[in-house]
């Protein structure tokens, strides 16, 4: 089969792999039908992942249907459609039984595409099935549901759940990509007072608004005012970090108000500074977490309930797998062309030659 190959810093590669296969009987092995990029693949290739290993198959999302199953998987069977999530759980661990399972120490956590190949592949290999898949209602699209294999869960447990997010308060996301995105779309499912949305770039910014920002601000044009502006002084309620460097964490930190919350959900390849001599006194909470993907069936039902934007907000750009370069080429540079989930999947007829 053909999937995409870290090489190393900067360095990957749609090439031939050899197909996967069971290896434990809890495993399964899927089709891939749909698959995407997260800014997390960006983080690996930029080097802030350092334990991917030169020769794994990227990607931790994806919808396809089930070819093989392991003989102790019971959940799924050969020609279920299921969303493939990216977080597996043992479901034993200590960490699985508090339904940490992005914590999980039994050989899950997140591990497709980071510690094993991932979905950005013709067929993906999941380990600990019965727990890591989830069958797909028929109403639910495949690029809908693919949203939900991580950006809907880690906005809305690492972003809105972790920061508290109560009606009427003022909350600041910081980072529109997909991951914003997703937090502003499921932020208003409590009914915050309002929603400031900053990025530094514009076509982001459109897309907070189409998903339910209030207000946005260019990155580079005092966002930090205008929350103090538009608070009277105080600072945010809850403020979310959805970049992943130094200085929009750091941002967040001088955005919240006393008492308010800092959810970080951004991945950090570099240290950022935590002015202490500053935050001490101010009563803050401060989170960080890697998804559990615990509210995927919640999310899924409310997806299908037309609860949540799908893909007409959030899918703009689709490709054939063997595409696959050329879709990271045009998702890493979202300033030009305007990107946000590029969904792939095996080639549709109209893109297939006809025959003679
Ligand atoms: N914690 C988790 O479990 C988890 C899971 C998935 C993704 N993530 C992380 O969430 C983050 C967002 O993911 P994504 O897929 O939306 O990535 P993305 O790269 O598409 O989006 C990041 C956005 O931040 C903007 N940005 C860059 N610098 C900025 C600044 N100084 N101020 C404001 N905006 C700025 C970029 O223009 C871009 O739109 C990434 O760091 C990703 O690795 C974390
Ligand atoms: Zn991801
Ligand atoms: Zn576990």
């Amino acid at each position: 089969m053909k999937a995409m190959v870290f090489h190393g810093k900067e360095q990957k590669s749609w090439q031939d792999v050899p197909d996967p296969g069971i290896q434990d009987p809890a495993d399964a092995v899927i089709r891939v039908e749909a698959v995407t990029i997260c800014g997390t693949d960006l983080h690996i290739l930029k080097g802030d992942v350092p334990e991917v290993e030169p020769g794994t198959v990227l990607g931790h999302e994806a919808v396809g249907e089930v070819v093989e199953t392991g003989s102790e998987v019971r959940g799924v069977r050969p020609g279920d459609r299921v969303l493939v999530s990216c977080i597996t759980a043992c479901g034993r661990c200590r960490y699985c039984r508090e339904n940490r399972f992005g914590q999980c120490l039994g050989g899950g956590g997140w591990i497709l595409g980071h510690l094993i190949d991932g979905t950005q592949a013709e067929y993906v290999r999941v380990p600990f099935a019965d727990l890591s898949v989830h069958a797909l209602p028929g109403a639910v699209r495949s690029e809908d549901a693919v949203l939900l294999a991580d950006i809907f869960p880690t906005a809305y447990e690492v972003g809105v759940l972790s920061g508290r997010v109560r009606p009427g308060d003022t909350v600041v996301v910081v980072g529109a990509g997909p991951i914003g995105l997703a937090t502003i779309a499921t932020a208003r499912l409590f009914t915050p007072g309002r929603i400031i949305a900053t990025d530094l770039v514009a076509s982001r910014l459109d897309a907070a608004r189409a998903v339910g920002a209030d207000v946005t601000v260019d990155a580079g044009e005092a966002p930090e005012q205008l929350v103090e502006d538009l608070t009277d002084g105080l600072g945010a309620d809850v403020v979310v970090e959805a970049v992943g460097v130094p200085q929009s964490f750091e941002a967040c930190t001088r955005m919240v108000r006393p008492g308010g919350h800092v959810a970080n959900v951004g991945v950090h390849g570099r240290s950022a500074e935590l002015h202490l001599e500053s935050l001490w006194s101010r009563d803050l909470t401060i989170t960080t977490g890697l998804v559990d993907t615990c509210s995927t069936p919640l999310l899924l039902d409310m997806m299908a309930a037309g609860r949540l934007p799908a893909a007409p907000a959030l899918v703009t750009h689709r490709f054939p797998h063997s595409r696959m370069e050329e879709a990271y080429d045009v998702f890493s540079a979202a300033a030009d062309t305007g990107a946000l989930k590029v969904v792939l999947g095996p080639p549709t007829h109209d893109e297939v030659a006809p025959a003679g």
